[in-house]
């Protein structure tokens, strides 16, 4: 008999209301275990709110949530899941080392001590106190809170917000690791180039619906235009007419082109004779996130690329 392992994580036409404002809007979603996904969407999106609901913490007004096919409270209480929410106080007047040690004795198989402050960092700030922490350095410990139960799932909101570029690279490389031992991580992000990167899904959500679920490619092909440049020598207007064309500008002796469908505006430029410093530049996620999110009537479209 096949055994068919429940997903990490799976919404099913999960709502969720604050009075008049629909912060999560029937969303259904499956993550299988094993995968590192990036949640984007602009402020408000619904990004927090959808992992309130996931984790449990939120009861949904209809849908439903599950984790490893049990009731998320469940799945959080047996120490399968560590969360690291977008806000929250540390407690007071304890050391970062006491703090950990504390949360560890809550789960019933932690990681090692030293391996968490190892992975957020913290091994020289271990015996200061955590309400003495920088507002970065209060960030890493949030996220050893998360980890420090060695869980399966790993929910991170917004983790980077407040790291430099060293610590940033440094929490990913560890991140990295992590997930190469068969961890499921799910984290949201302002930093597109960290959703490129770091995952290897990306779901967009805006205005509470999930617009767009892809890996980076497919979401960038399916809504970002490729440019392709090229040298022209006269009137240019024509090259508007090109397949796959949707955008034409011109500046000096430069046609930029934006495309579709890049391959058939190259070749048709061949044709004509007018591949002169040809430059061919592919589509950006920050393009794609930005049509996504300011263009509604793309969600038919973007539906393709599930
Ligand atoms: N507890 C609450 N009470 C009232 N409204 C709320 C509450 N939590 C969230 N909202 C509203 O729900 C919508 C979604 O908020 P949410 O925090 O999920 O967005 P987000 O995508 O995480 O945004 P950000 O990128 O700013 O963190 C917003 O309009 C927000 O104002
Ligand atoms: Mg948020």
């Amino acid at each position: 008999m096949r055994n068919i392992e429940s997903p990490a994580v799976l919404l099913s036409s999960v709502t969720k209301s604050f009075g008049p404002v629909r912060a999560v809007d029937g969303v259904t979603l499956a993550i299988p275990r094993g995968q590192t996904i990036a949640l984007l969407g602009p402020n408000g999106a619904g990004k927090s709110t959808t992992i309130g609901l996931l984790l449990g913490l939120l009861p949904p007004d209809s849908g439903q949530a599950s984790l490893f096919g049990h009731d998320p409270g469940q799945a959080v209480r047996r120490g399968r899941v560590g969360a690291m929410p977008q806000e929250g106080g540390l407690v007071e007047r304890v050391t970062v080392r006491e703090l950990l040690t504390f949360v560890a004795g809550t789960y019933p198989a932690p990681l090692p001590l030293d391996r968490v402050l190892e992975l957020a960092q913290l091994t020289g700030l271990r015996d200061r106190r955590v309400d003495k922490l920088s507002g970065g350095q209060a960030q890493r410990v949030r996220f050893a809170t998360a980890i420090v139960g060695n869980p399966d799932l790993i929910v991170l909101d917004e983790p980077t917000a407040a790291l430099d570029v060293a610590a940033r690279r440094e929490f990913w490389d560890g991140m990295h690791g992590l997930a190469s031992q068969g961890k499921t991580i799910l984290f949201s992000t302002h930093y597109l180039d960290e959703a490129d990167e770091r995952s290897d899904r990306i779901i967009v959500i805006d205005r509470g619906r999930l617009i767009a679920d892809g890996t980076s490619d497919e979401i960038k092909r399916v809504v970002a235009l490729t440019t392709v440049s090229v040298t022209v020598a006269g009137e240019a207007a024509w090259l508007a007419a090109l397949p796959g064309v949707r955008h034409l500008e011109i500046r000096g002796d430069r046609a930029h082109l934006r495309s579709a469908d890049p391959d058939a505006t190259v070749l048709a430029l061949a044709r004509a004779g007018a591949v002169r410093n040809l430059e061919v530049a592919p589509a950006d996620l920050e393009d794609a996130f930005v049509a996504l999110t300011t263009k509604t009537n793309l969600t038919t479209k973007t539906k393709e690329i599930v």
